[in-house]
């Protein structure tokens, strides 16, 4: 559902979002392909607005105005139902006019399609660069990646030394046409758009992104230690995109986990890749 929701997007400070379920970005959509899509959507915000899915569908399930039911109004419900196709890392984002605004604040979320034989497990994390026009001056104050300035240098997220690690990465930043992503100390390997099953960079450290383009990139760390990554543009990086890996030895991953909050069960759920429970509801 579409609803109005205040958000707290650095400490101390809010931003009055047009969100999916209550979230920014909304809930992660994960599928294996050919899986059929069926996605009740009622919209209990203020102003009208559709779902629109990046993906291979008919033409009245695309949720721009002229297709199917259109924009879907203030306490109206529609059904979006298509088969998910093709397999990749892909979004969805409100596509009422004006599309700058309705997208800005806030209104899209990641959908992720797997190959049916799968991906090789291991730990997966979902980054949406994003940024927040906090003064109304069609210009972003703050930049993050899931909408929270800086969270990830609070809160630095744990892996342990040697593993493999995949980040889906997706940019949703309006106002500004690219955003990037930089690692330190270890280079990646990247599939853009996630629609290839062998990757189409490999050995990079820096990834542009134009609006809506996404891929993920896959790495692993040689030492332990506290790496940084954050957008290669200084005036994103400056005012909150910029975060940490806290990379850790086996036995010290459970405190590395404890010291940001987080419970054991993340180390299972972060790790199990593309298995796919199937004909699961998200409300
Ligand atoms: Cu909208
Ligand atoms: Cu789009």
């Amino acid at each position: 559902m579409a609803v109005d929701r205040e958000i707290e997007i650095a400490p101390g400070i809010f931003f009055p979002a047009w969100t999916y379920n209550g979230r920014v970005p909304g809930p992660t959509i994960r599928c294996a392909e050919g899986d059929r899509i069926r996605l009740h959507f009622t919209n209990h915000g203020s102003m009208p607005h559709t779902i629109h899915f990046h993906g291979i569908h008919p033409f009245n399930m695309d949720g721009v105005a002229g297709a199917g039911p259109g924009e879907i109004g203030i306490g109206q419900s529609f059904t979006y139902e298509f088969d998910a196709e093709p397999f990749g890392c892909h979004l969805y984002h409100c596509h009422a006019v004006p599309l700058k605004r309705h997208v800005h604040k806030g209104l899209y979320g990641a959908f992720i399609v797997d190959p049916l034989e799968g991906r090789k497990p291991m730990r997966e994390l979902m980054m949406i660069m994003n940024g927040f026009d906090t003064n109304f001056d069609k210009e972003n104050e703050v930049y993050a990646v899931n909408s929270v300035g800086f969270e990830y240098q609070r809160r630095m997220i744990p892996i342990k030394v040697g593993e493999k690690v995949r980040v889906y990465l997706i940019n949703l930043t309006e106002f500004d046409p690219i955003n990037s992503f930089h690692l330190h100390a270890e280079f990646f390997d990247y599939y853009d758009h996630g629609t290839t099953l062998e990757p189409t960079h490999r050995r990079i450290d820096t990834i542009m992104q134009c609006q809506a383009q996404r891929g993920f990139l896959e790495f692993s760390f040689r030492w332990p230690g506290k790496y940084m990554f954050h957008a290669h543009q200084s005036e994103f990086a400056e005012p909150g995109w910029m975060a940490h890996f806290n990379v850790v030895e086996e036995q010290d991953f459970p405190a590395a986990l404890a010291a940001v909050g987080l419970d054991p069960r993340w180390d299972r759920q972060a790790t199990q890749g593309s298995t796919v429970s199937r004909g699961r509801v998200i409300r």
